[in-house]
């Protein structure tokens, strides 16, 4: 059997649409224009791309974009004043401080530092509390998109065996969350787990989110199996040239699975389009206006 390709850059193209629309609405129906400030502090050069890429997207949906570049040598009290003028701006809906920061800056004290209604990231300590009991919160990006993809492609989720392999702040451990709440039993493996292959060979969903190059072996896959690869990683190959590769063997697991994203074009794209989705989902909740469907979970 040969898996469907699960096409994340067909889908977060979709959903952009329906972002734009909404934003539309917000601004013709009730005067409201969504922004999203977005917080570089060094010259990290895939930490630019990422940027770049978010602030053109934004303004693509209809957005205002707000962009806060910091030279590497900012001092935390700095970075802090500039969170505290953000979080009192009423035309600023979503905040994000791109990651990694430079060393001297304590990660965990300025992003708990953002007003957690703005969090359009997910990361504040508030909304990974609110997820994990269940409660409404604002969701980490990149696992929402997995979440969309795979309602998408299996529905109802209830039931299922699901294997998060990966236990970050930022994927693995939200990832979990969601999958709970949508009546998974879930397992979350890493990089440390024994057996993981039989973990694997059991899953009937499996996120991988390791930041391992192939890390995951396509025979593993149960077949039929729904596959989603969060990893992208860089490899050389033998003629000196590069490609980009998840953590899972995509050319062996595309043979099993039933479904199956590819790296690129597979979990990637959704990123992006989540954090509009989250940056609009904050605003009609800023404003008291009814959520859009479809952007959140
Ligand atoms: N760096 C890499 N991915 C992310 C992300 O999703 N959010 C932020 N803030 N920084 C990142």
């Amino acid at each position: 059997m040969t898996a469907q390709i699960i096409d994340g850059k067909a889908f977060a193209g979709t959903l952009r649409e329906r972002i734009a629309t909404h934003v539309a609405h917000l601004k013709q129906q009730h005067g409201i224009t969504p922004g999203l400030a977005v917080v570089l502090v060094g010259e990290d050069p895939a930490s630019q791309i990422y940027v770049r890429s978010k602030g053109k997207q934004t303004l693509e949906a209809g957005m205002n974009s707000y962009e806060h570049k910091l030279s590497a040598d900012t001092t935390e009290a700095e970075l802090l004043a500039l969170i505290s003028q953000l979080n009192a701006d009423p035309q600023v809906h979503g905040i994000l401080v791109q990651l990694p920061l430079p060393e001297h800056l304590n990660e965990a004290l300025v992003i708990n530092a953002i007003d957690s209604a703005k969090d359009v990231d997910g990361f504040h300590i508030s909304n990974a509390g609110l997820l994990a009991t269940g409660q409404k919160a604002m969701v980490p990006c990149t696992p929402l998109g997995c979440l969309m993809l795979l309602r998408e492609f299996c529905g109802n989720l209830s039931g299922q065996n699901a294997v998060v392999i990966g236990r970050s702040n930022i994927v693995g451990k939200p990832m979990a969350q969601l999958l709970l709440r949508d009546s998974c039993t879930v397992t979350i493996a890493h990089s440390k787990t024994r057996n993981l292959q039989e973990i694997v060979r059991g899953a009937d969903i499996v996120v991988a989110a390791v930041g391992r190059p192939l890390f995951i072996q396509g025979e593993w896959i149960k077949p039929g199996a729904t596959v989603i690869d969060v990893g992208i990683n860089r490899i050389e190959q033998g003629d000196g040239s590069t490609r980009l590769v998840g953590d899972i063997n995509f050319d062996a697991a595309k043979e099993i699975a039933g479904a199956i994203t590819p790296v690129p074009g597979g979990v990637g794209p959704m990123t992006i389009a989540c954090l509009l989705a989250n940056t609009v989902t904050a605003c009609c909740r800023m404003h008291s206006l009814p959520e859009p469907e479809g952007l959140s979970v």
